[in-house]
């Protein structure tokens, strides 16, 4: 968006008949204002770095089958299986901070974060549970080899998180999409022991009762499904508890969402 309107702002300027260096500098003080209401380092290099990238593969004069080569990272980086879930984009530092006081985990307990990306989640998770065990699985290899590089940590493996087994993790966290969550959930009850946790963050599961809300901080939260013991879990499946739609407020919200 911001590539877009500066570039729509330089074309208007030259029309108003802007000389191109006032024009330039005009849109890149209006870009390196718009890069400082971002927290986030990598999200002001990719919004400041995109416009001035362009203006110079502009000025160079580069042939135009360049720009489909430009595309290829991003193939390798986000491959087509992946595209069913979500693209690569981090758990912010502080979002599983809440898990500590929220959702203690015994020392050695053993989690995963389905779709590691490179490795925000982990770091996340070993800071929310520094004693918990940290395992992540990633579909694109470049993502993948870069989160091990990045997480000595952890086992990180290159994966389908929907092929590997879940079975013997005590919480399985995602940061998906909201489509993939009614799946997610089934595997979670499939393979998931009583007593284990799907940790969701920003998208609930439709239609099931989170045990926890935990607010994580800008408008996020946390959606924490415990699975129920067999025989429990064997009469919620027809009469599954009702939801109590109601978000965390405020920044250390705690909110217990199931009845
Ligand atoms: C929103 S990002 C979350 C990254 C990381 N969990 C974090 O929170 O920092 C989703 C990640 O899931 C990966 N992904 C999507 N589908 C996947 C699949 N079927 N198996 C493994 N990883 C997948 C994507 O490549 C992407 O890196």
């Amino acid at each position: 968006m911001t590539w877009v309107v500066a570039w729509a702002l330089v074309v208007g300027l030259r029309r108003a008949g802007a000389e191109p260096a006032v024009a330039l500098l005009v849109v890149a003080a209006l870009v390196g204002f718009v890069v400082t209401r971002f927290e986030e380092r990598w999200r002001r290099v990719l919004i400041a770095a995109g416009f001035v990238f362009s203006g110079i593969a502009l000025e160079l004069d580069v042939p135009s089958w360049i720009w489909a080569l430009a595309a290829l990272p991003l193939l390798l980086a986000y491959p087509l299986r992946a595209w069913a879930d979500a693209p690569f984009f981090p758990t912010p530092r502080h979002a599983l901070q809440p898990l500590a006081a929220g959702l203690p985990l015994p020392a050695g307990a053993r989690v995963l974060d389905a779709g590691c990306g490179i490795g925000h989640g982990l770091q996340a998770l070993r800071r929310a549970g520094p004693q918990v065990q940290v395992h992540g699985i990633e579909w694109s290899a470049p993502l993948a080899w870069l989160c091990r590089r990045r997480c000595r940590f952890a086992q990180v493996q290159r994966g389908d998180m929907w092929a590997q087994a879940w079975g013997g993790f005590e919480l399985v966290y995602l940061f998906q999409r909201p489509e993939s969550m009614p799946r997610a959930y089934a595997k979670a009850r499939a393979e998931l022991a009583p007593g284990a946790w799907l940790l969701s963050l920003e998208f609930e599961v439709p239609g099931v009762a989170p045990e926890l809300c935990l607010s994580a901080g800008r408008e996020r939260t946390l959606w924490a499904y415990r699975m129920p013991e067999r025989a429990q879990a064997a009469l919620n499946v027809a009469a599954e508890v009702p939801i109590v739609r109601q978000r965390p407020r405020g920044r250390d919200a705690r909110v217990c969402c199931k009845s």
